[in-house]
């Protein structure tokens, strides 16, 4: 039988060409090996958005994202978390078995309560129960679907820890092995995509090339990445340039070896090159962009497909859940 893999994937703001290939493609590349579930992860956006149509918005925006970005929903397990009740039951047998020391420990926790210390503040100001478990909510996530991999970045590690931790002092105390203890998988090949001005491309940096915005604008993005005031007739080294680094993601061999000529050459400006990055960026997103315009056009339909998901998903959740709460006597009187 295949093995599991995980996904989450929290609710944010307008996806980049960074997530693409840093994040959402390698995930769904994991569906040809891995029996995969993907779900949107809104509950955990709710610890920070506290405003209904943002959550909505945000949520509507990745989920029609992940399936325009080639999302099979008939192949993989898809849902929104909130749609398993199963999580917040584990949740709250999990909580018995995480010391409180564990959760001082995480990071989100400790960076919050640092800079709360920095300002001069309480410790704990602003921050709420649910950032405090947000890592036991997110160990339920994975270990409902005795999940044996989750693809996540660097920054996501210490949580798949602390829910292999979780698993294993349950199974430790129990005698037996009632939950799977999970594994991170860390993608170390993906590339690291430079935003407009060459630093990694992030949201926070402001630098981002938006995956679905309109043909014009993607174009208009394009053509302001930061450029030296090297002249058209000079030679430019290609790989000292993030419009080449961006180009190579898009374009076949053939392509980048003879652009990469005419870098060298000399006699090709800026510009040109921008118009020619733009070319087969547009080449690969336009697909993509009309299926995530259709999808957002369709709400209802968006609606079916994340039922349908998590009607598949929840019988492998309440299997889970039963076996955990016999073993643990939390279901009836007889032994
Ligand atoms: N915490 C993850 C993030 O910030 C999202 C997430 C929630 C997740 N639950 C998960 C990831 C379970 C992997 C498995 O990106």
């Amino acid at each position: 039988m295949k093995k599991i893999s995980l996904t989450g994937i929290k609710p944010t703001g307008e996806l980049h060409i960074g997530n693409y290939f840093g994040a959402i493609k390698p995930a769904l590349d994991l569906a040809n090996e891995y029996n995969a579930h993907y779900f949107i992860a809104d509950y955990h956006g709710l610890n920070t958005m506290k405003d209904p149509e943002e959550l909505r918005a945000t949520t509507k925006h990745v989920a029609a994202g992940w399936l325009a970005a080639g999302l099979d929903p008939e192949k993989v397990i898809f849902y929104r978390q909130s749609s398993i009740p199963e999580i917040f039951e584990l949740t709250v047998m999990l909580m018995a078995f995480t010391s409180k020391g564990l959760m001082n420990r995480a990071h989100a926790y400790k960076d919050a309560t640092a800079k709360n210390s920095e300002k001069g503040e309480d410790t704990d100001a602003g921050i709420n129960m649910g950032l405090f478990t947000y890592p036991v909510l997110m160990a339920a996530d994975i270990i409902l679907f005795d999940s044996d991999v989750v693809p996540v970045g660097k920054d996501q590690v210490q949580h798949i820890e602390m829910a292999a931790d979780i698993a294993q002092s349950i199974n430790a105390n129990y005698g037996q092995a009632v939950l799977k203890t999970p594994q991170a998988v860390i993608q170390e090949k993906v590339a690291v995509v430079p935003g407009m001005d060459g630093r990694k491309m992030s949201k926070s940096y402001g630098n981002v090339i938006p995956l679905f915005a309109p043909e014009n604008v993607l174009k208009k993005t394009i053509m302001h990445i930061t450029t030296n005031s090297q002249s058209v007739e000079e030679p430019k080294d290609p790989n000292a340039s993030q419009i080449f680094q961006l180009y190579k993601l898009f374009a076949d061999d053939n392509e980048q070896s003879a652009l990469a000529n005419r870098y060298r050459e000399g006699g090709m400006g800026w510009g040109e090159a921008k118009t020619e990055l733009f070319r087969v960026v547009n080449r690969c997103l336009s697909p993509m962009r009309e299926r995530y315009e259709a999808i957002m056009e369709d709400t209802p339909s968006l609606e079916k497909i994340l039922q349908k998901g998590a009607e598949k998903a929840r019988p492998i959740a309440a299997a889970t859940l039963k076996r955990f709460r016999e073993i643990a006597g939390v279901n009836s009187c007889k032994n």
